[in-house]
């Protein structure tokens, strides 16, 4: 079986990092431990972009060069990714030799094949999107608008990637793709972009404008749109050889890749650029990548940005309710593919219902029970109870990660886990104790308990591995989580389990704030 490739879109290290990029860096590191439950090989790659002209402005803001200006963000990101428990395989960090190299091989070879001409442009040039803009791009009022930032006329020669030429062929092959983007509505819209396509990609700016990125190899005046270096990160980092043909065998075994994108640049850059790029570069329709894209984290309804000052740090959460529970929160409570609302309240809420409540309690009680009444020993029965749908829950869980569903995934687990609850009280274990002719039953409820315990372990370990490592401890069941173990009756007859240590401690819910005063 070939590995499962999955990347996340490489952050701009013009910034600080904030909740919304953490959460496609957490649901795609999900996803990869999701596969690795099943022995499947992975490759997971994420990292940062780091050219281009925000990433030039800001360092000059800052009176830094560049380089030193790019290296601290990065530091920050990477801090930040490791605290979240990011398991990638490889990172991407634009400005290495390796990736700069296959760029401009990449770029040679499609001068070479014409895919790349030079022209005169004369036209609107918007320094925040870093691109030209159209007619179409104005608003109703016929101005452009606040989002692309100050626009400037300007004339220059640039270098083009023949993109039109290309358009027929991306028609096609999104009309007649079913699967290449989730969710589907948004490869409809990628559709009705395509068909609306008219134009070549400028891929250069003149260096008087624009030094911080990759040379052109044909022309030292100008460097690369930071896009198109941007995109080949994909490629580069996963082994592709720029000059040659004939890939390398690691990168054919590793490709194509999943992309989770964020619902911002799905179109034009991935759905259309990118696309348009691997089909001048000889990728086949059966090689070409898939897409998740994902909705945005928003605060009180809002995208976060600097001016209205809601921009989210996840050190703080972090720092509050502990790295697993943020994680939680982010992948039980959004909707893969839909917005989200971020709110400290609701991951408050959330951590104390669903893992202190449901889980916490769960593994408390039944390892005080199996302490209490039968030495913390265990008397194996070979079957489910009616009353404990493991197998259908194992069922519903791998469908919904199947979908990219983690939110409903979660939802089934955690119906288990309230299932066992219910059985508790249902059952009475501490009355059953106390009648020596129930000693059969209470050794099936407790058995029973312990082994929805180890198996929702198995289940939510893609999104809370440090804790389910905890309950493994405390069940002392020592082998890695395995997708193959969530089955019934593996913890052996005579098993003795440790003691309860509490895992997820409630949290105290931070209290609303007041209403914005009017004004
Ligand atoms: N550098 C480009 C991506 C190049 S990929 C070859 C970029 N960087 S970004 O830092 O602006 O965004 C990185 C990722 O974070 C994107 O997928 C983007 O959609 C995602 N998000 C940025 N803000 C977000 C939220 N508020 N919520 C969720 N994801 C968001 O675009």
């Amino acid at each position: 079986m070939k590995p499962f490739f999955i990347t996340t879109a490489i952050d701009y290290t013009n910034g600080t990092p904030h909740i919304g990029h953490a959460y496609e860096k957490i649901l795609a590191d999900v996803l990869a431990r999701y596969h690795r439950l099943s022995g499947r090989e992975v490759f997971f790659l994420t990292g940062v972009d780091q050219h281009g002209q925000k990433v030039q402005q800001s360092a000059k803001k800052e009176g830094v060069t560049p380089e030193d200006f790019v290296a601290g963000v990065t530091a920050h990101f990477a801090a930040l990714y490791q605290r979240l428990e990011i398991s990638f395989d490889a990172w991407a960090a634009t400005t290495e030799p390796m990736h700069k190299q296959v760029v401009q091989a990449i770029l040679q070879r499609l001068f070479d094949a014409g895919e790349i001409y030079r022209a005169g442009y004369r036209g609107y040039y918007s320094t925040r999107q870093e691109q030209f803009l159209t007619d179409k791009d104005r608003g109703p009022d016929g101005l452009f608008g606040a989002e692309w930032g100050e626009v400037s006329e300007i004339e220059e020669e640039t270098y083009y990637f023949k993109l039109t030429k290309h358009k027929e062929w991306l028609q096609q092959f999104v009309a007649n793709t079913p699967g290449l983007v989730y969710p589907e509505f948004r490869q409809n819209e990628l559709l009705r972009a395509v068909e609306r396509m008219e134009n070549d990609l400028s891929i250069s700016r003149p260096k008087s404008r624009l030094s911080w990125g990759i040379d052109l190899p044909f022309d030292a005046n100008c460097v690369t749109f930071v896009w198109f270096d941007a995109l080949v990160n994909y490629i580069s980092f996963a082994g592709y050889r720029g000059e040659a043909a004939v890939q390398s065998e690691e990168f054919t075994r590793r490709w194509p890749a999943l992309h989770v994108i964020g619902k911002d640049i799905l179109v034009p850059a991935h759905g259309i650029y990118w696309l348009a790029m691997l089909h001048a570069l000889g990728f086949p329709d059966d090689q070409m990548p898939r897409f998740l894209d994902h909705g945005y984290v928003l605060v009180d309804g809002e995208k976060m940005s600097k001016s209205i000052g809601n921009v989210r740090d996840p050190n703080t959460y972090i720092d509050i309710f502990g790295v697993e529970a943020v994680r939680y929160f982010l992948m039980r409570d959004c909707v893969v593919g839909q917005d989200m609302d971020f709110s400290d309240i609701r991951l408050a809420e959330r951590l104390n219902s669903d893992l202190a409540n449901s889980m916490g309690n769960l593994l408390n009680r039944t390892l005080n029970m199996l302490a209490k009444y039968r030495g913390g020993r265990l008397v194996r029965s070979p079957e489910a109870p009616d009353a404990l749908p493991v197998a259908a829950c194992v069922e519903e869980w791998k469908r919904a990660f199947e979908s990219h569903q983690v939110h409903a995934a979660l939802e089934a687990v955690m119906k288990l886990a309230t299932a066992c609850n219910k059985y508790i009280e249902v059952e009475k274990p501490f009355s059953l104790a106390k009648d020596p002719s129930q000693a059969a039953r209470l050794e099936a409820v407790l058995y029973g308990l312990a082994e929805c315990l180890r198996i929702i372990g198995i289940l939510l370990s893609p999104v809370i591995p440090k804790s389910v490592a905890t309950l493994f401890e405390q069940l002392r069941w020592d082998r890695p989580p395995l997708s193959a173990d969530a089955v019934w009756g593996l913890l052996p007859d005579g098993h003795e389990v440790g003691a309860p240590v509490p895992l997820f401690p409630r949290v105290d819910v931070p209290a609303a704030q007041p209403p914005k005063a009017s004004v």
